[in-house]
Protein backbone atom coordinates (compact mmCIF):
# COMPACT_ATOMS: atom_id res chain seq x y z
CA UNK A 1 0.00 0.00 0.00
CA UNK A 2 1.22 3.76 -0.25
CA UNK A 3 1.61 5.34 2.98
CA UNK A 4 2.75 8.83 4.23
CA UNK A 5 4.24 9.49 7.75
CA UNK A 6 3.98 12.66 8.85
CA UNK A 7 5.13 14.06 11.92
CA UNK A 8 8.25 14.48 14.06
CA UNK A 9 9.31 18.14 15.92
CA UNK A 10 12.02 20.99 14.57
CA UNK A 11 13.80 19.26 17.36
CA UNK A 12 16.93 17.34 16.42
CA UNK A 13 16.99 15.01 18.55
CA UNK A 14 13.07 14.86 17.93
CA UNK A 15 11.93 11.46 20.10
CA UNK A 16 8.80 11.41 17.82
CA UNK A 17 11.25 12.02 14.39
CA UNK A 18 12.47 8.48 15.79
CA UNK A 19 9.67 6.98 16.21
CA UNK A 20 8.39 7.88 12.88
CA UNK A 21 11.52 6.70 11.60
CA UNK A 22 10.89 3.17 13.30
CA UNK A 23 7.22 3.01 11.63
CA UNK A 24 8.76 3.71 8.31
CA UNK A 25 10.92 1.21 8.55
CA UNK A 26 8.53 -1.12 9.70
CA UNK A 27 6.36 -0.50 7.04
CA UNK A 28 8.28 -0.55 4.49
CA UNK A 29 10.10 -3.69 5.72
CA UNK A 30 6.36 -4.90 5.21
CA UNK A 31 6.22 -4.51 1.84
CA UNK A 32 4.53 -1.23 1.45
CA UNK A 33 5.47 2.18 -0.08
CA UNK A 34 6.34 5.00 2.35
CA UNK A 35 6.90 8.56 1.96
CA UNK A 36 8.34 10.78 5.22
CA UNK A 37 7.53 14.21 5.71
CA UNK A 38 9.42 14.71 9.41
CA UNK A 39 11.55 17.21 10.88
CA UNK A 40 12.84 19.98 8.68
CA UNK A 41 10.13 18.79 5.74
CA UNK A 42 7.70 20.72 7.88
CA UNK A 43 9.06 23.81 8.41
CA UNK A 44 6.62 25.25 6.04
CA UNK A 45 6.15 29.49 6.28
CA UNK A 46 2.91 30.54 8.33
CA UNK A 47 -0.42 29.96 5.84
CA UNK A 48 -1.30 32.81 4.69
CA UNK A 49 -3.46 33.51 1.07
CA UNK A 50 -0.26 33.44 -0.99
CA UNK A 51 -0.91 33.21 -4.68
CA UNK A 52 0.61 29.80 -4.54
CA UNK A 53 1.96 27.46 -1.78
CA UNK A 54 5.35 27.34 -1.37
CA UNK A 55 6.86 24.09 -3.10
CA UNK A 56 7.17 21.77 0.32
CA UNK A 57 3.51 22.35 0.62
CA UNK A 58 3.08 21.20 -2.46
CA UNK A 59 5.21 18.52 -2.20
CA UNK A 60 3.55 17.86 0.89
CA UNK A 61 -0.04 18.27 -0.64
CA UNK A 62 0.87 15.64 -3.86
CA UNK A 63 1.94 13.20 -1.79
CA UNK A 64 -1.40 13.28 0.51
CA UNK A 65 -3.61 13.49 -2.50
CA UNK A 66 -1.96 10.16 -3.62
CA UNK A 67 -1.93 8.29 -0.32
CA UNK A 68 -3.79 5.45 1.08
CA UNK A 69 -3.14 5.85 4.26
CA UNK A 70 -1.33 8.47 6.32
CA UNK A 71 0.17 8.36 9.94
CA UNK A 72 0.66 11.03 11.79
CA UNK A 73 3.23 11.33 14.56
CA UNK A 74 2.99 14.18 16.67
CA UNK A 75 4.53 15.97 19.94
CA UNK A 76 2.17 16.57 22.56
CA UNK A 77 2.16 20.94 22.85
CA UNK A 78 -0.11 21.97 25.98
CA UNK A 79 -2.43 19.06 25.62
CA UNK A 80 -2.59 20.02 21.71
CA UNK A 81 -1.19 20.12 18.22
CA UNK A 82 2.43 21.73 18.29
CA UNK A 83 2.13 24.69 15.99
CA UNK A 84 4.07 23.46 12.95
CA UNK A 85 2.06 20.64 11.88
CA UNK A 86 -1.20 22.03 12.21
CA UNK A 87 -0.08 24.61 10.55
CA UNK A 88 1.02 22.11 7.72
CA UNK A 89 -2.90 21.02 8.02
CA UNK A 90 -4.00 24.38 7.67
CA UNK A 91 -2.11 24.92 4.26
CA UNK A 92 -3.98 21.39 3.21
CA UNK A 93 -7.20 22.41 4.17
CA UNK A 94 -7.06 25.05 1.64
CA UNK A 95 -5.80 23.29 -1.28
CA UNK A 96 -8.14 21.34 -4.04
CA UNK A 97 -8.67 18.29 -4.11
CA UNK A 98 -8.49 18.03 -0.94
CA UNK A 99 -6.74 15.43 0.30
CA UNK A 100 -8.49 14.81 4.17
CA UNK A 101 -11.74 13.67 2.61
CA UNK A 102 -12.22 9.59 3.52
CA UNK A 103 -8.28 9.71 4.54
CA UNK A 104 -7.85 6.94 7.24
CA UNK A 105 -5.27 7.90 9.39
CA UNK A 106 -3.42 6.22 12.10
CA UNK A 107 -2.62 8.93 15.49
CA UNK A 108 1.06 8.37 17.27
CA UNK A 109 2.67 10.14 19.78
CA UNK A 110 5.59 9.74 21.88
CA UNK A 111 6.45 11.97 25.01
CA UNK A 112 8.44 11.93 28.13
CA UNK A 113 5.18 12.10 30.01
CA UNK A 114 2.91 9.65 31.75
CA UNK A 115 0.28 9.80 28.56
CA UNK A 116 2.42 8.95 25.91
CA UNK A 117 1.16 12.08 24.46
CA UNK A 118 -2.46 10.73 24.55
CA UNK A 119 -4.10 14.58 25.00
CA UNK A 120 -2.76 16.01 22.08
CA UNK A 121 -4.40 13.17 20.11
CA UNK A 122 -7.42 13.81 21.49
CA UNK A 123 -7.61 17.34 20.18
CA UNK A 124 -5.72 15.89 16.53
CA UNK A 125 -9.15 14.29 16.47
CA UNK A 126 -11.75 17.20 16.70
CA UNK A 127 -9.15 18.32 13.53
CA UNK A 128 -9.55 15.69 11.45
CA UNK A 129 -12.64 14.86 12.16
CA UNK A 130 -13.51 18.59 10.75
CA UNK A 131 -11.85 17.81 7.53
CA UNK A 132 -13.46 14.65 6.73
CA UNK A 133 -10.55 12.35 7.52
CA UNK A 134 -10.91 9.35 9.65
CA UNK A 135 -8.93 8.16 12.55
CA UNK A 136 -8.79 5.22 13.54
CA UNK A 137 -9.93 4.81 17.28
CA UNK A 138 -6.45 3.11 18.12
CA UNK A 139 -3.58 5.38 18.41
CA UNK A 140 -0.19 4.45 19.22
CA UNK A 141 1.29 6.31 22.60
CA UNK A 142 4.84 5.90 23.56
CA UNK A 143 4.46 6.68 27.31
CA UNK A 144 8.43 8.07 28.79
CA UNK A 145 9.40 7.95 25.33
CA UNK A 146 13.08 9.62 26.42
CA UNK A 147 13.78 6.09 28.66
CA UNK A 148 11.38 3.98 26.42
CA UNK A 149 12.74 4.04 22.78
CA UNK A 150 15.97 2.49 22.00
CA UNK A 151 18.50 3.80 19.15
CA UNK A 152 16.40 2.85 16.39
CA UNK A 153 12.97 4.75 17.35
CA UNK A 154 11.44 1.00 19.18
CA UNK A 155 9.42 1.11 22.07
CA UNK A 156 11.53 -0.56 24.38
CA UNK A 157 8.25 -1.34 26.95
CA UNK A 158 6.93 -4.74 26.41
CA UNK A 159 3.39 -3.92 26.30
CA UNK A 160 3.86 -0.88 24.02
CA UNK A 161 5.97 -3.02 21.39
CA UNK A 162 3.29 -6.18 21.38
CA UNK A 163 0.93 -3.03 20.67
CA UNK A 164 2.61 -1.29 17.93
CA UNK A 165 2.09 -4.38 15.45
CA UNK A 166 -1.57 -4.95 16.44
CA UNK A 167 -2.29 -1.05 16.16
CA UNK A 168 -0.45 -1.50 12.57
CA UNK A 169 -2.35 -4.27 11.61
CA UNK A 170 -5.66 -3.40 12.67
CA UNK A 171 -4.29 0.89 10.58
CA UNK A 172 -3.55 -1.59 7.69
CA UNK A 173 -6.73 -3.86 7.43
CA UNK A 174 -9.07 -0.24 7.77
CA UNK A 175 -6.99 1.25 4.81
CA UNK A 176 -7.44 -1.82 2.76
CA UNK A 177 -11.36 -1.81 2.98
CA UNK A 178 -11.45 1.69 1.96
CA UNK A 179 -9.32 0.89 -0.73
C1 LIG B 1 5.75 24.16 24.42
C2 LIG B 1 5.76 22.74 24.92
C3 LIG B 1 4.63 22.22 25.48
C4 LIG B 1 4.61 20.88 25.94
N1 LIG B 1 3.45 20.37 26.42
C5 LIG B 1 3.40 19.04 26.71
C6 LIG B 1 2.17 18.42 27.08
O1 LIG B 1 1.13 19.04 27.17
N2 LIG B 1 2.17 17.09 27.32
C7 LIG B 1 3.32 16.32 27.21
O2 LIG B 1 3.25 15.12 27.41
N3 LIG B 1 4.50 16.90 26.88
C8 LIG B 1 4.56 18.22 26.63
N4 LIG B 1 5.74 18.80 26.27
C9 LIG B 1 6.96 17.99 26.28
C10 LIG B 1 7.11 17.27 24.98
O3 LIG B 1 6.32 16.10 24.98
C11 LIG B 1 8.58 16.90 24.81
O4 LIG B 1 9.34 18.09 24.68
C12 LIG B 1 8.79 16.00 23.63
O5 LIG B 1 10.13 15.55 23.63
C13 LIG B 1 8.42 16.72 22.35
O6 LIG B 1 8.49 15.87 21.26
P1 LIG B 1 9.82 15.73 20.37
O7 LIG B 1 10.83 15.00 21.23
O8 LIG B 1 9.39 14.95 19.19
O9 LIG B 1 10.32 17.11 20.06
C14 LIG B 1 5.78 20.12 25.84
C15 LIG B 1 6.94 20.67 25.27
C16 LIG B 1 6.94 21.97 24.82
C17 LIG B 1 8.19 22.54 24.19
Amino acid sequence: MRLVLMGGSLRSASLNAKLLGYLARTLEARGHEVSTFSGEALRLPLYEDAEAPAAAVQALHAALAKTQGLLIVSPEYNAGIPGHLKNAVDWLSTMKPSPWAGLPVLLCAASPGAFGGARGLMAWRATLANMGALALPETITVPHADQQLDEEGAPTDARTAAAVPRTLDAFLALVARLR
